[in-house]
C-alpha cells in the first residue's frame, strides 16, 4: 500500500473536500443535531457542544498510514458552502480494505454531492493509496444511502440480521463493496463507451 497518505483540498467537478473548520459548527449542529438527518447513523443527534468535539476531534486527522485511521472531511458545494461530510477509514493495511460513508444536510440532497464525493475517494483508494476493496455499512432501511452505494457500482454483499442494538431496537446492516477489479473494468468500460 502507499501509505502513509496525507489529505490536502480535493476538487470535484461541483464539490471540494477539505478538513472540517471552527467555524464549521453552526451549519454541522443542523445536520447532526437533527434525529431524522442521523436517524440511520452510529450516534445520537448531537448537541452543539457534542458537534464542537467532533469538529475538533475529525479535523485533526489528515493521514492514513495505519488500520483504524480515518478522515472525516467536509464536503462543500461550489459556493464553499458546508453541505455535508465524507468518512474513509482503513480497516486493514495487510488486506488492503477500508470503508466509507457520507452524511448530507437536506437541503443538499438530490444532486449528486454525496456520489461525487465518494467517488473521489473511490479513486484515491485505488489509484494512489492501492487497496483491493472498499466497503459501505448501513441500515438495510436506509434507501438513499443503498441508492448512493448502486450509483457507486458497488455490490451488495451481505444482509446481516440484527447483528447490533442501536437506538433501543435490534437493527440489520447490509454491507456493499466494491473490489479493484470491479472498479477498473467499469472505468475502463466508462472510457470505452466515452470514446477516451
Ligand atoms: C445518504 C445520503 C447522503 C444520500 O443523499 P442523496 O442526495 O440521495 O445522494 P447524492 O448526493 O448522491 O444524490 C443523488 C440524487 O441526486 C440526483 N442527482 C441530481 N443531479 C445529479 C448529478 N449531477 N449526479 C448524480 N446524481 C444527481 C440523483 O438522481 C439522485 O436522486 P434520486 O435519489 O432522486 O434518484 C443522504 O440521504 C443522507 O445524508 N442521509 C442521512 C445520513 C445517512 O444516513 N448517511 C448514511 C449512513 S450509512
Amino acid at each position: 500500500m502507499n501509505v502513509p497518505w496525507h489529505f490536502a483540498r480535493l476538487r470535484g467537478e461541483r464539490v471540494t473536500l477539505d478538513l472540517l473548520r471552527a467555524d464549521d459548527v453552526e451549519v454541522l449542529s443542523a445536520i447532526q443535531g437533527d434525529p431524522a438527518i442521523v436517524r440511520y447513523m452510529l450516534y445520537e443527534a448531537r448537541s452543539r457542544e457534542q458537534v464542537i468535539a467532533a469538529i475538533e476531534r475529525d479535523s485533526a486527522h489528515d493521514c492514513l498510514e495505519r488500520a483504524g485511521d480515518y478522515v472525516q472531511p467536509a464536503i462543500r458545494d461550489a459556493d464553499g458552502q458546508l453541505v455535508g461530510t465524507l468518512y474513509f477509514t482503513l480497516v486493514s493495511t495487510d488486506d488492503r480494505t477500508a470503508e466509507i460513508g457520507w452524511l448530507l444536510s437536506a437541503t443538499a440532497r438530490g444532486k449528486g454531492y454525496a456520489t461525487e464525493a465518494a467517488e473521489i475517494f473511490l479513486r484515491i483508494g485505488f489509484d494512489e493509496l492501492g487497496l483491493h476493496r472498499i466497503a459501505a455499512e448501513l441500515d438495510p432501511r436506509n434507501d438513499a444511502s443503498a441508492a448512493v452505494c448502486q450509483r457507486l457500482g458497488m455490490r451488495h454483499e451481505a444482509h446481516l440480521r440484527e447483528n447490533m442494538w442501536l437506538k433501543g431496537e435490534w437493527v440489520d446492516t447490509a454491507i456493499y463493496a466494491t473490489l479493484e477489479q470491479d472498479y477498473r473494468r467499469a472505468h475502463s468500460e466508462f472510457r470505452d463507451a466515452d470514446g477516451r
